[in-house]
């Protein structure tokens, strides 16, 4: 006797959770059991602002209703350095001039880590060797790919102007800023700048070393030519490129900066 009824209040409580639990439909939503799990009291991510109630004053927090908030003017967020250069021909100008790769002290760890870096962001385009066939751009994907680092006005680039071109994008490329903190970004400079290095080194009389230090900006081709004690001159570079001037100027005056 009792054990039928206690299998007759189940089937009656059972029936009853079936029937009104999970018939949701229309504007039907079915009945919740336990709510407090699903809605959460915290905003969901781009809720509207829920105006709270603070003895019994409703309190309106966000003016423009939306719970996601601006941080407040003039401040960064903690380990944020900002970036002094702005989106602008002149910007780029001033970073080719004023700003240097932290990372040269430690060229060789530098390139070697830049080199992963490098090859999962930028070689799909640029090509593994920096020629400028990366996958993309050889299958027909993408027309009007990058040129090879190769060519004088790359060799001669600034590490400024080669880091603000992946701050903020370049014609066709995008921007790195969001996918590449700032000390990787300078890592890949540090792989070019190898990359081109040991490409001017192959090809004309001079160590890659002292290549390295003269596409740095931090060594003109004549100074060059005195560290050449070997009796190499460097004449080929000298020769075949108007860059000389160029990159003295920027050892020389680095406000005017090579374009
Ligand atoms: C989707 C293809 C693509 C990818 C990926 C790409 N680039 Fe580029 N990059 C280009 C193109 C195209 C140019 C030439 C832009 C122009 O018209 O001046 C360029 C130009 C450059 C320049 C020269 C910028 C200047 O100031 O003239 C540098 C430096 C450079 N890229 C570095 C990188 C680095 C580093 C990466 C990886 C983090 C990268 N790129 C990834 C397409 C790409």
């Amino acid at each position: 006797m009792f054990n039928h009824s206690k299998y007759y209040l189940l089937l009656v409580l059972g029936a009853t959770f079936y029937f009104t639990g999970c018939q949701a439909g229309g504007e039907w939503a079915g009945r919740e059991y336990m709510p407090d799990m699903a809605h959460s009291n915290a905003y969901e991510y781009y809720s509207p602002e829920r105006p709270i109630v603070i003895d019994g004053e409703t309190v309106v927090l966000s003016p423009d209703g939306m719970s996601a908030r601006q941080p407040a003017k003039g401040t960064v967020p903690r380990g944020f350095s900002p970036y002094p250069f702005e989106d602008t021909p002149e910007g780029y100008e001033q970073a080719g001039a004023e700003l240097f790769n932290p990372m040269n002290g430690k060229h060789a760890k530098s390139a070697a880590d830049g080199k992963n870096l490098y090859i999962t962001n930028c070689a799909i385009c640029h090509g593994e060797k920096g020629d400028g066939q990366g996958e993309i751009v050889k299958n027909g994907k993408y027309p009007g790919g990058p040129p090879s680092y190769f060519i004088d006005r790359f060799l001669e680039m600034p590490e400024g102007k080669m880091f603000h071109s992946m701050q903020y994008g370049k014609n066709n490329m995008g921007s790195y800023a969001g996918q590449l903190n700032k000390e990787e970004r300078w890592k890949i400079v540090s792989y070019i700048k190898d990359m081109q290095a040991a490409s001017i080194a192959s090809s004309k009389k001079v160590t890659k070393d002292e290549a390295l230090k003269l596409i740095t900006g931090r060594l003109t081709y004549k100074d060059v030519a005195t560290y050449t004690s070997a009796g190499a001159k460097p004449a080929a570079p000298a020769a075949n490129t108007t860059d000389t001037t160029k990159v003295q100027a920027n050892a020389a005056a680095p406000k005017k900066g090579g374009k």
